[in-house]
């Protein structure tokens, strides 16, 4: 790539680091920046710099695309700059990395819809410039049509720039960990946790195909130049893996270190586990703030397999801390007590504040008592999985607690539950053959009817999803009262973007904006709970934390903001690590078992998170490691500043 607009950029070439101390760990290229927004824009713009150079050479440029959500923002622009700015995708060829086996084209899973409602049906690209892998070849036919996909690419001059995402699971398209760095295009059966990953969007952990055909590792690497963009808190640890690991097969990702000329683009919740940003002190100078002691203190008792109050000069000398000590001139016994204090100081008991303690060392304040609390939940069950038990708390504690669904989470209920529904009200309705239960049969059957001719994949009715929604708003209801809380202290917000949309197609809007900020003005709370902030972005829990932080943080809202703190809690992203931890409220056994109850209630949908006690768990665990009480289970949280 000879563009000079480049330099200096994303793409600008080589496999060279910036030079910086901290990238030490680092294998492969990695620039972080704020949001993926940010990022996409970045990334649009030189791939469009590309395309118009070769356009300007009357030359072709050849582009290896993904799907999922990751590069949906980056489509987004691309969209935009041919819309607004003129950009032309005429010489473009594109190559998808992968699609489902046995998805027809036009199923809204497959990944030809996916890239066409993306992407290709508002851009000027030829339709024969594109290119997928064809999902449904005859099994015989499959090992010719995989050939032919790498005779095209071959043809067409080879990829000028690969695009990836990442799987958890570290697969880049769908190369599952076993596969090789030199495997080609083929068919591959996805893992477990891949498809646990897609079960959303397929409504149903069971209705995601068990394989796929995918670009083989070696057909990426043949690449000119790879950007690999991952978002959120849940691509964290398998980034460090890739970027930081060794290079192994059980991480198809972490080939890229190989190549001279691929880059991984990330926002700051997926860099977060990078040695540079979680142990810094291990990369370079450190600003030894009090926090930054106390995290390094944790860290080394974990390493050390020591208690906090346990460990002794040699201990920080030898894990390469000993800078710690010198910075403060202090003895590890006293840096020891300062951190031990600060995280002993997270665990308390009265998550809305102790009416009538002294507040020095407490996570949240006493006064006002009681407070108004306002507990905001994505999807039905997050509040359940996030914070169970401290919903129990704050009700047991006397707080006038609200909690509010910004999401229906209809999507999530499965056909079986609708079903059941409506046959339940047709026998109803054969038993009372009053004149009153013809409406109530007449709605069954078309439920029914309904159901039966979307199929299983295709998409719900609006009276579907109505009906799905009710179901799961009584399981929330049944859910809530296992943590004390009465129906009318439970609202629905159905936000429309929801309503309106499918898993990593949503697209919020103003109305939704509005519907927050509504419920914010009426309650009026001291304290807000809320998740989302670190998640994928594309994900529903992200859209609701950003449509609640737009609300809390606009020039309209009242001022009962100053006083109000918000505490996130986190509900199916990645948990907080120890030293992330700012309010840590124990449970008791009984506690514990209430919240698997509260989340067993979500009978109709197949994702009640039932890992979510054993991380409350861990982090029990994890505390008294670090020579804290010995709690049964802990639930996490952080404080949050607009
Ligand atoms: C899709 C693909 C996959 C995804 C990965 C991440 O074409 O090749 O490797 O990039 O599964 O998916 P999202 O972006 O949905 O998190």
């Amino acid at each position: 790539m000879s563009n000079s607009q480049i330099k200096n950029g994303i793409l600008e070439g080589g496999s060279g680091k910036q030079g910086t101390q901290q990238e030490r760990f680092e294998k492969v290229r990695t620039l972080v920046r704020p949001d993926s927004s940010q990022a996409c824009v970045e990334l649009a713009s030189e791939v469009a710099a590309l395309i118009r150079e070769r356009q300007a050479e009357s030359k072709n440029v050849v582009l290896g695309l993904a799907t999922g959500s990751t590069p949906v923002p980056f489509y987004r622009e691309l969209i935009r700059l041919h819309k607004e700015e003129g950009l032309t995708f005429s010489n473009v060829i594109t190559f998808n990395l992968d699609e489902y086996y046995g998805l027809t084209r036009d199923h809204p899973e497959s990944y030809f819809r996916f890239m066409h409602d993306q992407l290709f049906d508002y851009v000027d690209i030829p339709a024969e410039q594109i290119h997928i892998p064809d999902g449904t070849v005859a099994m015989e036919d499959v090992y010719d049509s995989c050939l032919e996909y790498e005779r095209k690419i071959e043809a067409a001059g080879g990829l000028d720039l690969q695009i990836l995402g990442i799987g958890r699971t570290g697969h880049i398209g769908f190369n599952e960990p076993g596969s090789a760095a030199d495997s080609v295009t083929r068919m591959i059966t996805l893992d477990r946790v891949t498809r646990q990953d897609a079960a959303a969007d397929f409504l149903g952990v069971a209705n995601v195909p068990r394989s796929a055909i995918t670009m083989g590792v070696g057909t990426i690497l043949k690449a000119r130049r790879i950007v690999l963009m991952a978002w959120g808190s849940n691509k964290s640890e398998i980034v460090r893996e890739a970027v930081e690991g060794e290079m192994t097969d059980r991480v198809s990702a972490s080939f890229l270190q190989s190549h001279q000329n691929a880059v991984f683009l990330v926002d700051k919740a997926a860099s977060s586990h990078l040695t540079r940003f979680r142990f810094p002190w291990l990369v370079g100078p450190v600003d030894w703030s009090a926090d930054m002691m106390s995290r390094a203190v944790v860290w080394l008792s974990n390493k050390m397999g020591k208690p906090i109050l346990k460990l002794v000069d040699e201990d920080y000398n030898e894990a390469g801390a000993g800078e710690l000590l010198a910075s403060t001139s202090e003895v590890a016994y006293q840096v020891n007590i300062d951190a031990f204090n600060r995280v002993q100081h997270t665990i308390s008991g009265w998550p809305g504040g102790k009416p009538g303690a002294d507040d020095t060392n407490r996570p949240e304040r006493s006064t006002p008592h009681p407070k108004r609390v306002l507990v905001l939940s994505p999807e039905p069950a997050d509040v359940f999985i996030g914070m169970g038990g401290t919903l129990d708390r704050l009700k047991e504690q006397g707080h006038d607690v609200t909690l509010v669904f910004q999401t229906s989470g209809n999507l999530r209920v499965g056909d079986a539950a609708a079903l059941n529904f409506a046959r339940v009200v047709l026998e109803m309705g054969e038993e009372n053959k009053g004149e009153g239960w013809s409406v109530q049969r007449e709605y069954a059957e078309s439920i029914i009817n309904a159901l039966r001719e979307k199929g299983e994949f295709g998409s719900d009715p609006e009276l579907v999803r109505r009906l799905k929604g009710m179901i799961l708003r009584g399981e929330t209801r049944d859910a809530g009262s296992d943590c004390r809380l009465d129906a009318d202290e439970i609202r629905f917000l159905d936000l429309p973007f929801y309503e309106k949309g499918r898993y990593r197609r949503f697209q919020p809007a103003n109305e939704d904006r509005a519907g927050i900020a509504e419920i914010l003005e009426e309650i009026r709370p001291d304290i807000i709970f809320a998740t989302g902030d670190a998640g994928d972005p594309s994900s529903n829990q992200s859209i609701c934390f950003q449509l609640f932080a737009e609300a809390f943080g606009s020039e309209s809202a009242g001022p009962w903001r100053k006083n109000c703190n918000v505490w996130l809690y986190r509900g199916r992203d990645q948990a907080y690590e120890a030293h992330e931890i700012e309010m840590a409220v124990p449970m008791s056994p009984d506690q514990l078992g209430q919240k698997v109850g509260a989340i067993r209630k979500f009978m109709s949908t197949d994702d009640d998170d039932v890992s979510s006690p054993a991380r409350n768990q861990e982090i029990a665990s994890k505390y008294n490691d670090l020579g804290l009480a010995e709690y049964e289970a802990i639930e996490a949280f952080r404080k949050w500043s607009c």
